[in-house]
């Protein structure tokens, strides 16, 4: 069986960063899609590189980083090669990110109906007489109560979940095929995690946007995506639909992540019980496989160059010497 027809097809991309400290060698080999209007959940510990490869994809990394290599196709278009005015022309219109911390993403010092706004004037043909409008209309989409008067209010001014919403509807605005959503829920407490969720999901199903979903949380990713990537220190190791990851993961460290996520509480970031670090990415004798040094199934095959690579065409597929 394959997957849908891809609307995001990542290939072998790689991501450096050149720091005083060396080279951290963020990404290797980074395979994976994204179907019309599919939602995937990208999961893995602190630093293995969930937000830098998105960065990366949308052409925002910082100046200290570099794409080394590989391809990241959008809507025909490889991103990689992409020049920088087709990448703006993108992002915000064809592509929107809802970043980790909404309180630095959002400009403090301008009103929010403006910010959803230059969104608008940026990249559609709204007619100013109409922006106003249009930006009401955003903020009630997010369901943010009296939108008429939140228009004008600033963003330190409003809640972390409200905050979070206007978020949202910048992202929206412009009725963008693909949301990429980090950590959307970090910081908010449980109701207001579970009410920002639903919004996002039924907006996804209505508009029938792909959402890519980053998380710590396996349990909010279990709930609301179609199919799981999951990333250990700079590398995919698995993706499959999420209901067959759950029931049969393959790769040692997936199997240990859903073997350790307490019930109730599946915050990767609570975790104590996954031995071992991820390794120091700077180091130049990075194994073949990152996870083989915290790996209980480890044997001498495991260190050979290449490792089966990623087949993105897989439903499920595992990038492991010995799979489970
Ligand atoms: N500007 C930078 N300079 C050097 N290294 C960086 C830079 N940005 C990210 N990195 C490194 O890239 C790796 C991946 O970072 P990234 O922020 O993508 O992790 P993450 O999975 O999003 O973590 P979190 O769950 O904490 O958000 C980390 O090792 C990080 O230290
Ligand atoms: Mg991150």
């Amino acid at each position: 069986m394959e997957n849908p027809v891809p609307l995001l097809s990542v290939e072998s991309l790689g991501v450096e960063f050149r720091t005083r400290g060396g080279t951290v060698h963020a990404l290797e080999e980074i395979s994976f899609s994204v179907g019309k209007g599919e939602t995937i959940g990208v999961v893995g510990e602190s630093g293995s590189g969930k937000s830098v490869l998105f960065y990366a994809v949308l052409g925002i990394l910082d100046a200290a980083g570099r794409i080394t290599g590989g391809r990241a196709v959008f809507g025909g278009l490889d991103l990689v090669r992409a020049s920088a005015s087709e990448l703006e022309a993108i992002r915000g219109r064809e592509a929107a990110m809802i970043f980790q911390n909404p309180r630095v993403a959002l400009n403090p010092i301008r009103k929010v109906g403006h910010q959803i706004e230059d969104v608008l004037a940026r990249h559609t043909s709204t007619p100013s007489a109409a922006l106003r409008e249009r930006a009401i209309e955003a903020l009630a989409s997010v369901r943010i109560p009296d939108p008429e008067r939140r228009y004008d209010a600033y963003p330190f001014e409003l809640s972390g979940g409200l905050c979070q919403r206007i978020m949202i509807a910048i992202a929206l605005a412009c009725s963008p095929s693909l949301l990429v959503a980090d950590e959307p829920t970090t910081g908010l407490d449980v109701t207001t995690q579970a009410a920002v969720m639903d919004l996002i999901s039924e907006l996804a199903r209505k508009r029938n946007m792909a959402t890519v979903l980053i998380t710590h949380d396996l349990g909010l990713a279990a709930e609301h995506c179609d199919r799981i990537v999951v990333m250990h220190a700079g590398h995919v190791v698995e993706t499959a639909p999420t209901a067959e990851l759950f029931a049969h993961p393959r790769h040692p460290y997936t199997a240990r992540l859903i073997a350790t996520t307490p019930h109730g509480s599946s915050d990767l970031q609570s975790l104590a019980a996954i031995p071992g670090y991820l390794p120091d990415l700077r180091r130049s004798d990075l194994p073949a496989c990152r996870f083989s040094e915290r790996c209980d199934r480890f044997e001498a095959a495991c260190s050979e160059r290449p490792l089966a690579r990623l087949d993105a065409g897989l439903v499920h597929s595992v990038a492991c010497r010995r799979p489970l």
